[in-house]
């Protein structure tokens, strides 16, 4: 059984993305720049928000944080977005999910210009995907991709199943790997994976075990700790663990610690690869943001297409 370190995968994507911003900077080229909005003090966004940053911050990328209050109007927060959409100093913007209540996500992802969507979540950007033209992917799955490639593992004709049915993670997933291979960007090598054939679980599937068993990837983005059991897993599968859920812990300074959607230690054995929790797909999506927010800027500064 071999790891799948995100962590270090990561780490050599940002290193490389630095020398990219360095090189430019002494070029006399500015900076890229992505900003991030986030309405209220949800203790999740905010620590997804604050690494987000720190990455930025790491590899040279300049970062804008706008704090929305909880009780903000939605038209208020419509308005910032058409007022990013239109700030030809941001490259590239993010509306940290989810949403107060009263906020229609719907409205405010279909609001982003998709040339800036950086995160590859509006309806725009995942139409485009669909049919194969430029544009962001959703930073997870594509950070997942991209984690498959940096191990060598194809996925061309290979049966994969996806648990999970989210506009973030299943269903971009489960289209960008049946996907004919293709490049969404000229320097967007993650695309390059698909050709599996894929087929999508979620809470309400039948006979998800026997579904599991003949998989020889599994993706997990249930957000259910543990569900996914070593009896569901044939011998040498690949499995893949989204799932970020907190667990009351006092071992833990924090109060808690961080488990997947996998029972990583008896699922484990099985596999020929597998993800940790934590450091294995969190650090890759940050890592494709990173990245997007600078292909965002080389479309821009550096006149790449993105008709
Ligand atoms: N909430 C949880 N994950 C994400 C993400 O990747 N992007 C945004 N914008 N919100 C999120």
């Amino acid at each position: 059984m071999i790891l799948l370190d995100g962590k270090k995968v990561a780490q050599e994507i940002r290193s490389k993305l630095r020398d990219s911003v360095t090189f430019n900077i002494e070029k006399g080229l500015r900076a890229p720049k992505l900003a991030i909005v986030i309405v209220g003090h949800n203790p999740a966004s905010e620590t997804y928000v604050a690494n987000k940053i720190k990455a930025c911050q790491e590899v040279g990328i300049e970062v804008e944080k706008i704090v929305m209050e909880e009780s903000i109007k939605e038209r208020e927060l419509l308005a910032m977005v058409r007022r990013l959409n239109r700030d030809k100093s941001v490259d590239g913007f993010i509306v940290q999910l989810p949403l107060p209540e009263h906020i229609s996500e719907a409205k405010v992802l279909t609001a982003i210009d998709f040339r800036k969507d950086v995160d590859g979540l509006t309806p725009m950007s995942m139409g485009r995907a669909i049919q194969g033209l430029p544009a962001f992917r959703s930073a997870t799955p594509s950070g997942i991709l991209e984690l498959l490639q940096a191990y060598a593992i194809p996925t061309e004709g290979k049966h994969v199943v996806v648990i999970g049915r989210s506009n973030i993670v299943g269903k971009p997933m489960a289209m960008m790997l049946m996907q004919r291979p293709y490049l969404s960007l000229p320097n967007m090598s993650a695309s390059a994976l698909g050709d599996a054939t894929v087929t999508v679980c979620h809470s309400k599937t039948r006979r998800l075990g026997a579904i599991c068993r003949t998989a020889d990837i599994i993706i997990v983005a249930a957000g259910s700790p543990k569900l996914l059991k070593a009896n569901m897993v044939k011998e040498g599968a690949v499995v893949i663990d989204v799932g970020i859920n907190r667990m009351d812990d006092a071992s833990f300074p924090r109060g808690y610690r961080l488990v997947g959607d996998v029972d990583f230690e008896a699922v484990a054995p099985k596999c020929s690869y597998i993800t940790p929790v934590p450091g294995g797909v969190g650090p890759m999506t940050i890592a494709m943001l990173l990245k997007q927010t600078s292909l965002a800027y080389s479309a821009k500064v550096l006149g790449l297409k993105m008709k």
